[in-house]
């Protein structure tokens, strides 16, 4: 063994040895340290009672006494450092948490409020729920009848039997030969009748959607709605349906609005007639729109034919009654302005937005 002062025995320097290794793969170690959690068991691992510091102390034991301080002093001076690059990552972590949760939460109170995008009824909804209510403040209730229809209700109970020319004047969607896209919502007039059994009086409008197979154009579209109207009663008579049209018409259009009857055909009713309203875009004095005429269609009417009276379950020796059927696009044209059916259907919000 070697006589110089400060040389040391081969254990000692093998303990020395293995500290060394320790502080090089502690200091990496440490680097890669990224969370509070990580930290401590760093710690104890290093640190803690059953540490790897703590097992090389132990060992200080098995060397000769004066050898220990020296062994020991290296040992400390290490777990001196560890603590202190502990007490440093510790404040760098958390430091770096706050930065990161102050970036997340950031929030300016005082930016001005954003509004929510909203969308708009479609105009022909509009349109639809102010006519219901016209109707609905002159006693009619609101019956909704099926959109497939059999050609029984759809003609055959309306007085429309197979071959009747009639049937030519609404281009029929076809299910099958028995089942059909209603044409028009007069067989609600049947199943609305049929609910009421009997019962006086019956007063009630059918709105919904008909299909016709037209092709598309400025007045035409294959699925557009119509809303009937009907009231049956002991005592009912022509004179009740010319006020309910105005009536409608004045609300609908405005109180200066007038409205014609002419004579017309339907097979379910008997008389029928055409009725039409001032037109509302030149008041009366003649336009393109009313073909300078002064008049507009916008609704069939008439006296319920005793046959729907009869398909219906009741007697026409008994009872009379009057129907109507409007289209809801004209009336909605007409009253907005709006010159091509198709814009309705055309899902341009631009269009769209403008009648909300
Ligand atoms: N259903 C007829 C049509 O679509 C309109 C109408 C209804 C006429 C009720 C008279 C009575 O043309």
């Amino acid at each position: 063994m070697d006589e110089n002062k400060g040389s040391l025995s081969a254990p000692a320097m093998s303990l020395l040895g293995e500290i060394g290794k320790m502080e090089q793969s502690a200091l990496t170690e440490l680097e890669t340290i990224s969370s509070e959690q990580e930290l401590e068991q760093f710690r104890t691992r290093y640190l803690g009672r059953k540490g790897l510091l703590t097992a090389v102390l132990r060992r200080l034991g098995e060397l000769p006494q004066e050898e220990r301080p020296v062994v020991g002093q290296r040992a400390n001076a290490l777990r001196q450092k560890l603590e202190e690059e502990i007490t440093h990552r510790d404040e760098a972590l958390r430091r770096e948490a706050l930065a990161r949760s102050l970036e997340r939460e950031q929030l300016d109170v005082t930016l001005p409020g954003i509004p929510f995008r909203r969308g708009t009824l479609h105009p022909l909804t509009l349109a639809l729920r102010q006519i219901l209510d016209i109707f609905v403040g002159m006693g009619f209730s609101v019956f909704e009848s099926r959109e497939v229809e059999t050609d029984e209700m759809n003609f055959v109970f309306l007085n429309v039997p197979p071959g009747h020319p009639a049937r030519d004047m609404q281009a029929t969607f076809y299910v099958n030969p028995e089942v059909v896209l209603r044409t028009q919502t007069s067989p609600g007039q049947i199943r609305g009748m049929r609910t009421y059994e009997g019962r006086l009086p019956v007063r009630f409008i059918v709105p919904g959607r008909v299909y016709r197979r037209d092709p598309a154009d400025v007045s035409h579209h294959p699925v557009f709605h119509q809303i009937e109207g009907i009231a049956v009663d002991r005592d009912i008579s022509f004179r009740n349906l010319v006020w309910v049209l105005e009536e409608f018409a004045r609300k609908f259009f405005g109180p200066d609005t007038r409205i014609r009857l002419r004579p017309s055909y339907f097979p379910f009713t008997e008389p029928s007639a055409e009725m039409e309203v001032s037109c509302t875009i030149c008041r009366g004095k003649g336009c393109s729109v009313c073909k300078y005429s002064g008049w507009l269609e916008v609704a069939g009417a008439g006296m319920v034919h005793p046959v729907v009276l009869r398909n219906g379950g009741y007697d026409p020796d008994e009872v009379t009654g009057f129907a109507f059927g409007m289209g809801l696009e004209r009336l909605t044209m007409l009253k907005l302005g709006i010159d091509d059916i198709r814009l309705f259907y055309s899902c341009d919000t631009r269009f769209l937005r403008q009648f909300a």
